[in-house]
C-alpha cells in the first residue's frame, strides 16, 4: 500500500484537511470509548490551535496515495515553549500523539513516523519521549522500543442515576459542621483579587498528585496563563465552574473545578480536585466534591455521567470517588522513552 506523510500545521491546514483530521479522529476516539460523546470539529480544532499559546506543535497526516482525502495516521509533536510557566523541568520533554487506523495497523508507518518524531526531538534538543498509551498494539509497540509504561492513570466514570444522594448530602452538610468557619464559594472565573493565591495553590495541589515514574517537571500556572484558559473557555462556550473552601483567614483551603461542553452535554469533566496538606482529613474533599456533584444535578439536567482520571496509586482521591460510586471505564497508560532507545530500536529495523 502507498502512503503519504505530510505536514499538517495546526494553523495553516485548510478546512478540508480539518475535516478529514477530524474524522479520522472519531474513528479512532469511537475505538476506544464506543459510548463517550466527541466535541464538535469547531471546538475541537480550535482547542487544538489555543495548544500554541504555550506549546510548539509538530504534526503529521498520512493518507493513501489513492484516497488522499482520507486520513490513517496522525503524529503531533509537542515541545513546550521557552516562555511558558511549565518549561522548568520539561524542556527535556518531546510529547508524542501517534495514531494509525486499526486497518492499516502493521504496515511499518508507525515506524516511519516515529523516525519523525525522533528527527523533530533532535531539532529542538529533547532526550526524552513521553504520551499516552491507548491500545494493546500501542503497548507492545512501546516494548519493542524498550520503553516503560510509567504512570497507570484511570478513567473513571459515575452514572448519575447510581448517586447515593442522602450521602452525598451528608457530605455537604459535615463539610460545615467539622469546620464551621469554612465557607464554600463556587465562581465561573476566579476573581482578580485572588487568582495569584488560587493559581499558588492550584500548582501546589496538582503537583502532589502522584506521577509514578515519569520524570516530567511540574505543571505550573500563573495568573497570565490562567487568564488565557480562561479566554479560550470562553470563545468554545465551555463552562468551566470552580468551588474553593476559604478559610476564616482568607486562605484557599482546597479547591475542585468541572467543565461542561456545550457540544456534549450528556457528559461533564470533574477535573483537579485538591486540598492544601494541612487541611487534609477534615472532610474539604468530600464536601468540595459532593457540592459541585449537586451543582451539576441542579443545573445541567442533561449530564448522565461525569468523566474524571485519577492516577491508579492516588488511593486518597481514588477513595473519595469510589464511594461516590465512580466505576473504572479505561485504565491508560503514560509512557516514557528515552531518545537513545528509539535510535537503537530505529538503527536495528534498518
Ligand atoms: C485527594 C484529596 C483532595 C483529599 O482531600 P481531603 O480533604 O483530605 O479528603 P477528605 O478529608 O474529604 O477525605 C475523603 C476520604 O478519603 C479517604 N482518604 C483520605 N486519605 C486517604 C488515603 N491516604 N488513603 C486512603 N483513603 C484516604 C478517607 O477515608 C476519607 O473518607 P472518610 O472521611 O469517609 O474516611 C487530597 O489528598 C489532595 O489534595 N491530594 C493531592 C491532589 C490530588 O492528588 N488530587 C487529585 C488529582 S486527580
Amino acid at each position: 500500500m502507498e502512503y503519504e506523510i505530510r505536514s499538517f500545521g495546526l494553523e495553516t491546514a485548510s478546512d478540508e484537511d480539518w475535516e478529514m483530521f477530524y474524522e479520522f479522529t472519531c474513528k479512532t476516539a469511537r475505538e476506544l470509548y464506543p459510548d463517550v460523546p466527541l466535541e464538535d470539529l469547531e471546538s475541537y480544532r480550535n482547542d487544538m490551535v489555543s495548544t500554541l499559546m504555550f506549546y510548539d506543535v509538530n504534526a503529521y497526516i498520512v493518507t493513501k496515495k489513492d484516497e488522499p482525502l482520507k486520513a490513517i495516521g496522525w503524529l503531533r509533536c509537542t515541545f513546550i515553549k521557552e516562555d511558558a510557566p511549565s518549561y522548568s523541568g520539561n524542556e527535556d520533554i518531546c510529547q508524542i500523539h501517534l495514531t494509525i487506523l486499526d486497518e492499516y495497523r502493521q504496515n511499518g508507518i508507525a515506524r516511519e513516523l516515529l523516525l519523525t518524531a525522533y528527527d523533530q526531538a533532535l531539532e529542538h534538543n529533547r532526550t526524552q519521549f513521553t504520551g499516552v498509551l491507548l491500545n494493546e498494539a500501542a503497548r507492545e509497540f512501546l516494548h519493542q522500543i524498550g520503553g516503560k509504561e510509567a504512570l497507570s492513570f484511570q478513567d473513571n466514570h459515575l452514572n448519575l442515576n447510581d448517586v447515593d444522594w442522602g450521602m452525598i448530602q451528608r457530605w455537604v452538610n459535615e463539610g460545615p459542621r467539622r469546620s464551621p468557619t469554612s465557607s464554600l464559594i463556587f465562581y465561573l472565573s476566579i476573581p482578580a483579587l485572588i487568582l495569584e493565591q488560587y493559581c499558588n495553590l492550584y500548582t501546589e495541589v496538582l503537583n502532589q498528585a502522584p506521577r509514578d515514574e515519569l520524570t516530567t517537571g511540574d505543571s505550573v500556572f500563573t495568573p497570565e496563563k490562567w487568564k488565557k484558559l480562561e479566554d479560550q473557555a470562553r470563545k468554545v462556550g465551555r463552562t468551566w465552574i470552580t468551588a474553593i473552601v476559604k478559610e476564616q483567614d482568607g486562605n484557599i483551603s482546597g479547591l475542585t473545578e468541572a467543565i461542561y461542553e456545550p457540544s456534549t452535554p450528556t457528559i461533564m469533566y470533574q477535573e483537579l480536585t485538591g486540598v492544601q496538606e494541612k487541611y487534609r482529613g477534615r472532610g474539604l474533599g468530600k464536601w468540595l466534591k459532593g457540592a459541585m456533584l449537586l451543582k451539576i444535578r441542579n443545573e445541567f439536567p442533561e449530564v448522565e455521567t461525569i468523566s474524571t482520571g485519577t492516577a491508579t496509586s492516588n488511593e486518597s482521591m481514588l477513595a473519595i470517588n469510589e464511594k461516590m460510586g465512580f466505576h473504572l471505564k479505561k485504565e491508560v497508560y503514560m509512557f516514557q522513552v528515552g531518545l537513545q532507545k528509539v535510535k537503537e530500536y530505529l538503527e536495528s529495523k534498518q
